[in-house]
């Protein structure tokens, strides 16, 4: 997507030294820094700390994290457990985006049987890069799927502003282009419909008003931040006429992870009246998992993370504590909302009902496996 007039995407490979780069989205919106990933290391502390972050984005850079570890691989340890052990390792990284481990073993499962080091080090590379332009080309087709959703709430409102609600950033930088949630919303904004978005400022670290926001100013679409609590009091009163976000893992049966707080949106939308649509490509459904509140990781982060706000202060991002010194703090990053809240998917093979049924017609290869 656009940057200044520059074409950037959030994870790339370098074409002279094929070193993996990534923005480092813990900085932004005040620094536009780039960070190469050498090692295995680097490319799990990515992932944990959270430069890199967003389903579809963990899924590609953990497929760029075999790659990096095909290349690393010691002479003496070609045929040993060494490159199980690393997929592993990277598996390991954050537990909610099954992306992960979808990316993860995607590639593992390409190379695996490729007995030439060189042999196996292209191969991971182009199964890597095939994986991003894949999830790029989802993305395009989330927007093409979901800008009629939009499109019909604007005719029903005689070409009113349509506002959109969404939760996190589940936009470009979270994906590889477009986004999951804003790609039908960047979709409509190409097509010239009026629209407003809803930026859920996404605490504790901020990824609706530091990324979201970001994203969206940059491409000029109109958007107001909002608390994470706002959103309640603004379906009241008429001012939100659709609400999407993306997620981290779906099951089967339509059960929906995604950042913390979504739950809370998915009742009051449900309570208004309002539609509530979840965005995501296909590698974010877990076909294996049927119950999500009982069966879906939940991540625990460091409760640090709740405890310090970071923020721009004549001119320098500074961290600030918040709660007196000696408070605990807990830090859940994930929650889950039932499938009976959803009022529909918008994946890249087109929109279906939040239902087992509804889900498996839409990927019907997928029916076997469950
Ligand atoms: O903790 P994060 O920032 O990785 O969480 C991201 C989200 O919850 C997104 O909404 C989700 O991954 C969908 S991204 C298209």
């Amino acid at each position: 997507m656009l940057v200044d007039g520059k074409q950037m995407r959030p994870i790339w490979l370098d074409r002279d030294t094929r070193v993996v780069k990534v923005i480092d989205q813990r900085r932004l919106p005040h620094e536009l820094i780039v960070e190469d990933l050498y090692t295995v290391d680097d490319v799990i502390r990515a992932i944990k700390d959270m430069y890199v972050r967003g389903a579809p984005l963990i899924g590609v850079t953990g497929a760029f994290g075999v790659y990096v570890a095909a290349r690393n691989a010691p002479q003496d340890r070609q045929k040993d457990d060494y490159l199980t052990s690393e997929c592993d390792r990277l598996k390991a990284a954050r537990p909610t985006a099954v992306n992960l481990f979808w990316g993860v073993d995607r590639v593992y499962n390409k190379i695996r049987n490729i007995e030439n080091p060189a042999e196996r080090i292209d191969a991971a590379r182009t199964e890597a890069e095939d994986i991003a332009e894949l999830e790029a080309e989802n993305c395009r087709r989330i927007g093409e799927n979901g800008v009629s959703i939009i499109e019909d709430i604007s005719r029903k409102k005689g070409g009113g502003t349509v506002n959109v609600l969404t939760h996190c950033n589940a936009g470009w930088l979270a994906c590889i282009e477009y986004g999951t949630a804003t790609a039908p919303i960047y979709e409509a904004f190409e097509k010239d419909i009026d629209l407003h978005v809803w930026v859920d400022e996404t605490r504790p670290l901020n990824q609706g008003s530091r990324l979201t926001a970001w994203e969206l100013g940059k491409h000029g679409v109109k958007h107001t931040v909002i608390t994470d609590n706002a959103g309640g009091h603004l379906m009241q009163h008429g001012m939100v006429d659709l609400v999407i976000v993306g997620t981290d893992r779906t099951t089967y049966t339509g059960d929906v992870a995604n950042k913390i707080g979504t739950y809370l949106k998915a009742l009051a939308a449900r309570d208004n009246g309002i539609p509530f649509y979840v965005a995501l490509p296909s590698s974010t459904f877990d076909w294996d998992l049927r119950d999500g509140i009982a069966e879906i990781p939940i991540e625990e982060r460091d409760p640090d993370e709740v405890r310090y706000v970071d923020g721009l202060e004549g001119g320098a991002v500074k961290r600030v504590l918040v709660p007196p010194a000696d408070s605990p703090a807990a830090n859940y990053a994930f929650d889950v909302t039932p499938a009976r809240l959803v009022n529909g998917f918008i994946t890249e093979r087109g929109v279906c009902e939040a239902s087992e049924e509804a889900i498996l017609k839409l990927f019907p290869e997928k029916s076997k496996q469950v």
